[in-house]
Order: structure tokens, then C-alpha cells, then sequence
């Protein structure tokens, strides 16, 4: 086995393994000569927007300008509320405090790292002003508890918008996540499963409204050219990221496929080493957008892993009330957020990308049961 390091993800490689159609992608981009919200973008909406099972797809300029639009869509006032996690990418939060509303910061069900509905029900219990929507963050990969988190916001009349930065392809009980809620946001960072080289991002819905209002927001609130009929922003996805992803859409499933494949080795190597491996669903797809394993000296285990040669990553290091342009001002729900805490403390992302060699999947294993066993 070689010992090269071994990264934790690698978007190059997305591009060494499609390079020829990415390559003949970007040349039919250039000689369109169409640089903005051209035929690439509103050929890889519809396909997009098919694919995940949604009427509606509204191409922008990252996930986090979709999770603002989305929430800028629903004209939420200064007083609402919008709950979702603290144990997410801090965009998830930044997304509401810049759409003009209070984020109120929820705590996680320890086994699936997902938004808890039983705190989230506490929260409408007794919540600190209207709790108008809730974004449930599908983490990982792995489907929030969509069945009780849409229950409740039928109950109490919130929207729901799904985060599904990392769960692009993911399936509950068959259907594509991002198609449950009245929205749903998605990145295409270059790590996500669905990776552009660059920033970008989408909204989908079968809100036509919706749809109609976010289209008009993401370009200056111009229903017609030069004529803004809303205060709006400028926030298009990319002609060219959308040439390059309109390829790596069809390759999603296949890439998809490649992490659980990698996931499976892993679960069958660490199994019994005492690690907290990610749990599965029946009826969920989890499609590895991380590995995450749980273990209470993670920082430990990360630095012996880097002596081995073994890149690894924290997603996330300090929960987002913590971090020092949240902490002590945003709302928290009842009960607090100890076990969002907990889980920064201890988990650690192991190397995980479609194009990850099965020699470098072993070692990491090797490296895993060595540091176990030594
Ligand atoms: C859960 C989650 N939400 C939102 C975002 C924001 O996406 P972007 O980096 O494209 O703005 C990300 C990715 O960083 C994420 O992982």
C-alpha cells in the first residue's frame, strides 16, 4: 500500500474522472456566447428541478443565497422566527438573520445529528414569538425526521424549508428529499454530491408564486428588464457552473452509488472498535455527503490519524450559538442545545468523495484499527 496522504475530499478529482465531457461542456459554453441566465441555466433548472421531483427549480449564486431567497420568498417579517439547528453550516442561520428574520436554534436528535422534533414541539410549546417556518437540515446526507417535523408545521402553521446542502439524491420512502417541504435549498459547493468548480446554488418548490417571486428576487426584483417591481439582489447561477453541472447531474446517482459503496467498507471495517458509526434508516437513502464517526477524544484520534497520513475534517467545531458572532444573542429553544455541543466535541468526517481509491478506503480502516488496537 502506498503511504501518500490521503485526503479528506478531493474536487479535483470530479474533474480528472468526467474531464472530456466537462471539457466539451465548457467549450459549448464558450461558443454560445452567452454568459448569464442563458440556455445552460434554464436546461439544468428543469433538469434539476425533474430530478429531485419538484415543478420549479430557481438557479442561484450559492446555497446560502438559496436559503436567503427561499426565506426572502415567504416575506417574513422582523419578529418571526425561523427554527432550525445550531450543529449545521453556519450559512443555515447567517440565511435567516439576512432574509430579515430571527433564527431560534433548536437541538439535535444525538443519534441521527438532525433537528429534534421533540425539542422542536417544546419550542411551539412555549415559543418566543411566531415561529413561522423551519429548516430542517438534512446533515450528512441523511434525511431529517421529515414525517414528524412536517406534522408539527401543519400544526402550528409554519413553512418548512428543507437545507439539503448535503443531501443531494438522498431518498425518503422513495421520494427525492427537497421535494417535502414548500422549499428546499441546495449548495453545489464543489464537495457537495452535486459539486460545481465554483459557488453555486438552487431553490426548488412546486409553489408557482413562489417561484415566480424568488425568479424576480435573484435579479434585481426585475419582472421586466430594468424594471424592479420588489427590492431584490442580484444572485444568479452561474452560465458556466451550470454548463459543467448539467454533467455532473447525470452523474449523481452513480457518484451517490460510489459513496455508499465506500460507506459500506467502512462500516464493515470499524465495526466494533468502539467508534459511533452513522446509523441508517429503514426507508431512507443515506447518501454520505459525510462519514461521521463519534468518539469522545476525536481530537486525538484525528491527530493520530494525521501522523498516519490520513486527512479528516470536523463538520462542525463549534455549533453555530457558539461561534462569536452568534453567541449570546440568538434565541435558543427550550432545553437548550447540549447535545449540538456534545456533537461538536466529538465527531470527525472521514475521508469520503465518489472518486476515493479502495486502496485508501483500507488504509484509513488500518490506520482506525491500529490507533484502536495500539
Ligand atoms: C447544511 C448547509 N447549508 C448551507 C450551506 C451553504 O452553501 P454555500 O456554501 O453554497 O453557500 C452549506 C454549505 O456550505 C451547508 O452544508
Amino acid at each position: 500500500m502506498s503511504d501518500r496522504p490521503i485526503l479528506q475530499a478531493d474536487p479535483g478529482a470530479s474533474y480528472r474522472a468526467n474531464k472530456t465531457m466537462l471539457d466539451a461542456a465548457l467549450a459549448r459554453f464558450f461558443a454560445s456566447g452567452r454568459f448569464i441566465l442563458g440556455p445552460e441555466v434554464a436546461q439544468f433548472e428543469q433538469d434539476f428541478a425533474a430530478y429531485v421531483g419538484c415543478r420549479h427549480g430557481i438557479g442561484v449564486g450559492s446555497g446560502t443565497d438559496a436559503l436567503v431567497l427561499a426565506l426572502k420568498s415567504l416575506d417574513l417579517g422582523p419578529d418571526d422566527y425561523v427554527a432550525t439547528v445550531s450543529h449545521t453550516a453556519v450559512a443555515t442561520v447567517a440565511a435567516i438573520e439576512l432574509a430579515g428574520a430571527k433564527p431560534l436554534l433548536i437541538d439535535i436528535d444525538p443519534a441521527r445529528f438532525t433537528l429534534d422534533p421533540a425539542a422542536l414541539a417544546r419550542a411551539f410549546a412555549a415559543p418566543p414569538g411566531r415561529i413561522a417556518a423551519i429548516i430542517p437540515v438534512h446533515l450528512y446526507g441523511l434525511a431529517a425526521d421529515l414525517d414528524a417535523i412536517l406534522a408539527l408545521a401543519r400544526q402550528h402553521g409554519a413553512r418548512v424549508i428543507e437545507d439539503c446542502a448535503q443531501s443531494h439524491g438522498a431518498l425518503l420512502n422513495g421520494q427525492r428529499l427537497g421535494s417535502f417541504g414548500d422549499l428546499a435549498c441546495f449548495s453545489f459547493y464543489p464537495t457537495k454530491n452535486l459539486g460545481a468548480f465554483g459557488d453555486g446554488g438552487a431553490v426548488t418548490t412546486n409553489d408557482a408564486a413562489l417561484a415566480t417571486r424568488m425568479r424576480e428576487l435573484r435579479e434585481y426584483g426585475w419582472r421586466e428588464r430594468y424594471i424592479s417591481h420588489l427590492a431584490g439582489m442580484n444572485t444568479r447561477l452561474d452560465e458556466m457552473q451550470a454548463a459543467l453541472l448539467r454533467v455532473k447531474l447525470r452523474r449523481l446517482d452513480a457518484d451517490n452509488a460510489h459513496r455508499q459503496a465506500i460507506a459500506g467498507a467502512y462500516d464493515d471495517g470499524l465495526r466494533g472498535l468502539g467508534f459511533g458509526l452513522p446509523i441508517r434508516r429503514r426507508g431512507a437513502s443515506h447518501v454520505f455527503h459525510q462519514y461521521v464517526l463519534r468518539v469522545a477524544a476525536r481530537d486525538a484520534l484525528q491527530a493520530a490519524l494525521r501522523e498516519r497520513g490520513v486527512g479528516t475534517n470536523i463538520h462542525y467545531p463549534a455549533p453555530v450559538h457558539l461561534q462569536p458572532a452568534y453567541r449570546g444573542r440568538v434565541a435558543v429553544g427550550p432545553g437548550g442545545l447540549g447535545e449540538s455541543e456534545r456533537a461538536a466535541r466529538e465527531v470527525l468526517s472521514l475521508p469520503m468523495y465518489p472518486e476515493l481509491p479502495d486502496d485508501d478506503v483500507a488504509r484509513v480502516i488500518a490506520a482506525l484499527e491500529a490507533i484502536s488496537f495500539g
